[in-house]
């Protein structure tokens, strides 16, 4: 049990704290689902992209998914080894290509006939081939919220299959690029079976299709999306999503790659955050808490459900609250209509499922600093990055006065 109390009095509030033991056992369970198979787990560097837990996924074997040039070197300084790093993202800059070429990573995933060109040119002024997976937008609908929809033509994600088959051709006729793999990536936070079957049954018989014209390729990378609980939804097992996404793949020799995100460090993560004042305004119930929509904006962007725990000596009868933060904006909340106790000013609340799209997603809005993390591993906490100071925030500025 994690001394949530200990942890804040020692370190302050608001706070990130991360159990690695449980990241790893989540690690564990994935890779034995695809058990059988050649296949690497590359974690999905946005989801959490702090050094240590980039690390700690390297440590185990992990690859890494990266949407960034930024998260490329991440990778890179967390000790993911270049043939395990992927590049995605609808929006490359010619800078990013031309680095991940140098870097020699595992490879571009291409999103666009256009940016296919780009690569192309670098490559060939760099005097080098670069090797490509294309993400393939099957059209399928993924069921999940729409802001973390991919996988539909009308999101921006991927291409279609008929691009993609073009795609292909053109790779494979062109001497500075490498077609070796294949990519979809339909949505986030999956919780039905079915849309990844269907995407993977599309994405397999083009495959196959390929082969048929000697385009073989080798990584059949299903992205990530494995959903998580938050509060009771009922989730995929992960033997169930690799039995899903292999029988799709007979008489197919493809290693399967996978990006887990959330999976791994969604329900790993809490965070801290202590009661300042309660005040009513009319019948409406407030909590203000030193945490905010800067530090956790999944509630305010999404209306995402995060379960809330109160450490409290409090025994007053429970009622409605909502639980907002300092920040100037209404929507600056982490819970609506939450029932709690009465609390007291320093009481602790624990956020969780906090451990995914938490502190990367969020910003020094309001001139706020951003919260210190800390990870757990064993009996063991170890701080794995310092609280944002006022000099922190303005360093980029201050030669400017
Ligand atoms: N691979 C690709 C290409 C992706 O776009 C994503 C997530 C992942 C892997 C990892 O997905 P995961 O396993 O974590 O579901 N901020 C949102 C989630 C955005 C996900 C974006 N892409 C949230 O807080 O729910």
């Amino acid at each position: 049990m994690i001394n949530f109390k200990e942890l804040a009095s020692e370190y302050k509030t608001p706070l990130y704290v991360y159990d690695l033991d449980y990241m790893s056992a989540q690690y564990n369970a994935l890779k034995e689902a695809f058990k059988g198979r050649k296949s690497i787990l590359a974690y999905a560097v946005k989801a959490n992209s702090n050094l240590s837990i980039v690390k700690h996924f390297a440590d185990m074997g992990s690859g890494a998914d990266c949407v960034s040039i930024g998260e490329v070197r991440r990778a890179f300084l967390a000790g993911v080894p270049s043939y395990k790093i992927i590049f995605s993202g609808v929006g490359k800059s010619d800078d990013e290509i031309k680095e991940a070429i140098q870097k020699d990573i595992l490879y571009i995933n291409v999103e666009s006939e256009a940016e296919l060109g780009r690569v192309e040119l670098i490559a060939k002024e760099l005097n080098s081939t670069c090797r490509i997976s294309v993400r393939v937008n099957p059209n399928i609908d993924p069921k999940t919220h729409p802001y973390i929809s991919t996988g539909l033509h009308d999101n921006k994600f991927g291409v279609d299959l008929n691009s993609a088959k073009r795609m292909y051709i053109f790779a494979k006729n062109s001497a500075h690029l490498d077609p070796v793999g294949i990519h979809f990536h339909i949505g986030s936070q999956l919780t039905e079976l079915e849309p990844i079957r269907e995407a993977a049954i599309i994405v397999a018989d083009l495959v196959r299709s390929l082969s048929t014209i000697n385009i073989e390729l080798k990584f059949f990378d299903i992205g990530g999306g494995l959903g998580v609980q938050y509060n009771n939804e009922v989730t995929i097992k992960p033997y169930d999503y690799a039995q899903a996404i292999l029988s799709t793949l007979t008489a197919l020799d493809l290693t399967v790659i996978c990006e887990p995100g959330r999976f791994l460090t969604a329900n790993a993560g809490y965070f801290l955050t202590k009661v300042l004042y309660e005040k009513q305004n009319g019948q409406k119930r407030f909590v203000v808490v030193d945490g905010a929509m800067n530090d956790l904006i999944r509630p305010s962007l999404y209306n995402a459900y995060h379960k809330i725990e109160a450490i409290t000596e409090s025994k007053s009868a429970e009622s409605k609250a909502d639980i907002v933060g300092p920040v100037c904006e209404s929507g600056d909340f982490l819970a609506k209509n939450y029932t709690l106790p009465k609390l007291e000013h320093n009481d602790l609340l624990v956020v969780h499922s906090a451990g995914a799209y938490g502190f990367g997603m969020g910003s020094n809005y309001n001139t706020r600093g951003r919260s210190a993390e800390i990870a757990i591993k064993g009996n063991t906490a170890k701080m794995i990055r310092s609280r944002e100071s006022f000099e922190d925030l303005i360093a980029l500025e201050k030669d400017f006065l």
